[in-house]
């Protein structure tokens, strides 16, 4: 079967309802702290992803029995200290940021050594700014190049609490350290620059020794070691990072409008509706309700004829950071030059996707002006595509991909794009969803 897809043709009108799949972010937590709980965990629409099975597979390797039956996933936890050791384990966790760091913070207490591999993507990612901090816990670490995968743990016995400074507005670190301060005598303080907070939302939905203190700029953490963990039954809400997709394609498309219902609208990961409402959009959210610590809404979307350009506040940044790529698609049919500053971490994803915002936007045939970590797009309301679109080689980077997908569906042209296999890590059933909105009209 062919690795790629053609696309000739625009998408027809729309109006739809839909349910994108479960949150990537919830779904690899909820497996963490469930294989820490005593006794039976069971979720529902956990997301059925590479990512995510590699998370089951990694507390299997470590002797976390888990089952699927219907749509419930069961994880048999075996308490805080239950995880088995066994000498030669090796976790593969694939295209994971999220996992291959977050299990660390667990993993500083292995008695064996313990190796971390990925794909070819996650391999050229950084991992030196977990360990770094890992380390100062009592546990040490090996990696390729002394920043890569493949690492090695060693964990420790004797592990000591740290005060750690996370500047990059990375969950991934901040959350990586959370878990090793459950594991750690004393208090672990953390002083972190905004970014997603569903580990802590986890920790005091779960009762765990964590304090919080949120200020304008930086979240304030104290965690303590912990010494039970209750199951964790949990209904995961949908997945704003996959919504977003849908929600461009229905700005972008012709008289169309969509409901996409039961997302996680958690303050921390909203900043694409803010950023898209500054642009001319008037997105909202319905049936807004709380689910153990967080927010679930349904969104509403309808088509948008013209768009603002934006001089993109910075501090939107974080709760924006996987949304970037669709973003610019806006940005490219908005009126003027829009402005994206401060977004260095955006080259350390999955693919550097500054780079590739870049591309796609230029073999689009919009002109952007790049830095390292800023992107100047040139807006044009009457773009419209004639000509051929070859895109490929990009790490397989699911978004990439999903980006592509959506400006060949509104912006016209004729597109081939490589790997579409690529969206097995976040949203097996993206290309479906296209397809019923295609052909139920
Ligand atoms: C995630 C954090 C973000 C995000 C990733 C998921 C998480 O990464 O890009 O897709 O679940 O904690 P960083 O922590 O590297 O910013």
């Amino acid at each position: 079967m062919s690795n790629s897809i053609t696309i000739k043709k625009k998408i027809n009108s729309f109006n739809k309802k839909i349910e994108v799949s479960g949150d990537k972010s919830l779904s690899i937590r909820w497996i963490l702290f469930s294989s820490l709980a005593n006794g039976k965990s069971e979720s529902k629409n956990l997301l059925k992803s590479e990512d995510v099975l590699a998370a089951i597979n990694a507390i299997k390797k470590l002797g976390i029995k888990s089952e699927f039956k219907k749509d419930k996933c069961i994880i048999y936890g075996r308490g805080i200290d239950g995880y088995k050791y066994k000498k030669n384990i090796t976790i593969n966790a694939k295209n994971s940021g999220t996992l291959g760091r977050l299990i660390l913070g667990l993993l500083i207490n292995a008695e064996n050594k313990i190796k971390i591999i990925g794909d070819k993507s996650l391999s050229k990612r950084d991992f030196k700014r977990v360990t770094k901090p890992l380390e100062k816990f009592g546990a040490s670490f090996k990696l390729k190049n002394k920043k890569f995968l493949p690492l090695e743990i060693q964990g420790s016995k004797f592990l000591k609490p740290i005060s750690y400074f996370e500047k990059k507005g990375s969950a991934q670190c901040k959350s990586s350290i959370i878990f090793a301060g459950l594991r750690a005598n004393g208090t672990t303080f953390i002083k972190a620059k905004k970014s997603r907070n569903h580990t802590e939302i986890l920790c005091r939905y779960l009762n765990l020794p964590i304090k919080l203190k949120s200020k304008k700029k930086y979240d304030y953490i104290e965690i303590k070691k912990a010494k039970k963990i209750k199951p964790l039954n949990y209904n995961i809400p949908s997945d704003i990072s996959s919504s977003a997709f849908f929600i461009v394609l229905t700005l972008l498309s012709k008289n169309s409008q969509m409901t996409i219902k039961n997302v996680n609208i958690n303050p921390s990961r909203t900043g694409v509706i803010d950023i898209l409402n500054m642009m001319g959009s008037k997105i909202t959210f319905s049936n807004i309700k709380k689910y153990k610590g967080e927010k679930i809404a349904d969104i509403k979307i309808k088509s948008v004829n013209n768009f603002k350009s934006i001089n993109c506040p910075t501090n939107l940044n974080s709760s924006a950071i996987d949304e970037f790529l669709i973003i610019f698609l806006i940005a490219a049919r908005a009126k003027g030059i829009s402005k994206f500053k401060d977004l260095s971490e955006l080259n350390h994803k999955e693919s550097p996707r500054l780079d590739w915002g870049a591309k796609i936007l230029n073999s689009m045939g919009v002109k952007t002006i790049k830095t390292n970590n800023s992107i100047q797009i040139f807006g044009n309301p009457n773009l419209n595509i004639k000509k051929k679109i070859i895109i490929k080689n990009y790490l397989k980077d699911h978004r990439v991909f999903m980006t592509s997908v959506i400006a060949a569906l509104t912006f016209g042209g004729k597109w081939k794009i490589y790997d579409k296999d690529s969206i097995n890590s976040s949203f097996p059933n993206f290309l479906k969803l296209i397809k019923n909105l295609n052909e139920n009209n």
